[in-house]
């Protein structure tokens, strides 16, 4: 039987053999549910990058450019880390170079030694756990947390992943239980079980309200984000 397995932050991904695992990153708040909006609008294809200088490189190549720190849009690029922002018309069939905090940073740290990079958010979580059933690969969730710290959304839903897919993984480590745990806790009101967590304070100190509600909708996209080479399209 494959194994579905949780690293609670990026900065504890060496401790996980990947060579024959599919690594799930989750940036619940917000960069894979960005991620997971743009392409299901109609976004061509995004490439994620773990630098500013590496985003500024491709927005001069014509790419548009989103690069958010510490949740806020970085100076002199197109677009900020808000799902609302993918919702428009502007960015169909456009490419683009996308960096954050964490989110990209983890994309960037898995993608050397994984079978393939995938990306996590409750919108996509059905479409995600019926793809990962066909495939003969062991799961390992990549929680993105906040600076090499674990943070309760990303684990809420490496949770929920590993309860849409405990009949057809086991779920064997520690991390694994935990976050299976929380999300047993949690799955009846998810709002107001991260109602304190780190981020949503911090988002909240931002005045950035309706992203934490849109993220935690789940199944509003029928599409899966797959890295191909260094850049992220839809399969469906
Ligand atoms: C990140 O990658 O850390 C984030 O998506 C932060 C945010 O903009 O909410």
């Amino acid at each position: 039987m494959k194994q579905l397995d949780v690293c609670l932050t990026p900065d504890l991904l060496h401790l996980h053999k990947l060579d024959n695992s599919i690594v799930v990153v989750a940036d619940i708040f917000r960069a894979t549910s960005c991620m997971v909006t743009g392409l299901a609008y109609g976004v061509k294809s995004i490439t994620p990058v773990a630098s500013i200088e590496e985003c500024k490189f491709l927005q001069d190549k014509g790419f548009i450019a989103a690069a958010e720190r510490d949740a806020r849009k970085v100076e002199g690029f197109d677009l900020d880390n808000s799902p609302f922002s993918y919702m428009n018309e502007r960015l169909i069939g456009s490419q683009i170079a996308m960096t954050t905090t964490n989110g990209t940073l983890s994309i960037a740290k898995a993608k050397s030694s994984a079978v393939k990079v995938m990306i996590g958010s409750f919108l996509n979580l059905g479409a995600l756990a019926n793809l990962l059933k066909s495939e003969p690969y062991d799961v390992l969730v990549l929680c993105a947390g906040w600076k090499g710290r674990p943070n309760l959304e990303d684990t809420l839903f490496a949770g929920a992943l590993a309860d849409a897919l405990k009949d057809q993984f086991m779920l064997l480590e520690d991390g694994t239980l935990m976050a299976h745990r929380l999300y047993e806790q949690g799955k009846g009101n998810l709002l107001a079980s991260v109602s304190n967590s780190s981020h949503v304070r911090r988002l909240q100190r931002l005045g950035i309200q309706k992203d934490i509600s849109y993220c935690l909708q789940k199944d509003l996209y029928d599409i899966v984000p797959v890295l191909r080479g260094n850049t992220l399209v839809s399969m469906n």
